[in-house]
């Protein structure tokens, strides 16, 4: 069950992430960073909510931490809108945010609007996330019509893969800093209440965030950025392959996870599991009837 947004009981709005790139801590003179992660599931979605994370963003990077595939490409809308369903449930303080996946914004801005009211009537998003600069502008506006609150996504958008000929840093040269530099102001400009920066140098993503009146969140984008997101399965060790650099592992679960397995499989093939205690009981009277014989 989510909790409804009123003043004063802790509830994450988008109106509090864009007062936090404004309001100054009352401890120091540095406004308090932003917190996002990604959630996919109902209990991931309840431990990072209690453990007090600002932000939780249903990515599409499920499509390639949980469901296996080689980019963000193949995940459908029922695919996000089933995971969405299920990180509402976990989630009571938090933003929920969820990703609008590849083909559901990128033809009929109608049908993209008709999407995203199925994210938040039918999964309880808060608001959505899609990627793209400039050329996402009057979809941003359209989306934030429709009183869908809309978190923009710019520099690596793993949605252009193919574009781009793979997962590279962006916005090293010149031009493609200005560019990024438009899309910024695009994104804001058409709405958004905040913006990923996806690994760009942190030079680039401090002037951003300097520009902006909206929230940057960044991920490989330096400690510059007015809060930082990264992928569940990357911060808890849960992810394979290539590890980029700003992946900080908080948590080596992945190896407890295969200890724990071993360990099972070993007390099965040896009968030291289930013991005695770990089983149920036939009432005393029943027991004689019940032992086989050959005991
Ligand atoms: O899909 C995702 O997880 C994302 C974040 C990495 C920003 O887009």
């Amino acid at each position: 069950m989510s909790v409804m947004p009123s003043a004063g009981n802790g509830k994450i709005t988008v109106p509090s992430i864009l007062e936090r790139k404004s309001v100054v801590s009352s401890q120091g003179s540095s406004p308090v960073k932003i917190t996002c992660l990604t959630a996919y599931d109902y209990p991931t979605a309840r431990l990072l909510d209690e453990a007090g994370v600002d932000i939780l963003l249903v990515g599409d990077s499920l499509g390639m931490v949980v469901l296996g595939h080689e980019s963000t490409l193949p995940v459908t809308l029922e695919d996000m809108l089933h995971h969405t369903r299920a990180v509402r449930r976990g989630t009571h303080r938090a933003l929920l945010v969820a990703d609008m996946p590849y083909g559901s914004y990128h033809d009929d801005s109608r049908e993209a609007v008709r999407n995203a009211v199925r994210f938040v009537k039918e999964a309880g998003a808060e608001a959505v996330k899609v990627e793209g600069g400039e050329r996402r502008l009057e979809l941003i506006a359209r989306l934030t019509e429709a009183e869908i609150p809309v978190m923009g996504h710019i520099g690596l958008t793993p949605q252009s893969v193919n574009a781009l000929g793979g997962f590279r840093v962006q916005g090293k040269s010149a031009n493609a800093a200005d560019q990024l530099m438009r899309d910024a102001r695009a994104v804001e400009a058409a709405g958004a209440f905040s913006v990923v920066l996806e690994s760009i140098p942190r030079e680039l993503a401090a002037r951003i965030t300097a520009e902006l009146r909206i929230p940057t969140i960044g991920i490989g984008a330096g400690p510059d950025c007015d809060g930082q997101v990264l992928v569940i399965h990357d911060l808890i060790g849960m992810s394979f392959g290539h590890k980029p650099k700003f992946a900080r592992r908080y948590a080596e679960v992945g190896e407890m996870i295969s200890r724990a397995a071993a360990e099972y499989c070993r007390d099965v093939r040896e009968g030291t599991f289930p013991s005695d205690e770990e089983s149920y009981h036939s009432r005393s009277e029943q027991r004689g009837t019940l032992i086989p014989q050959n005991h």
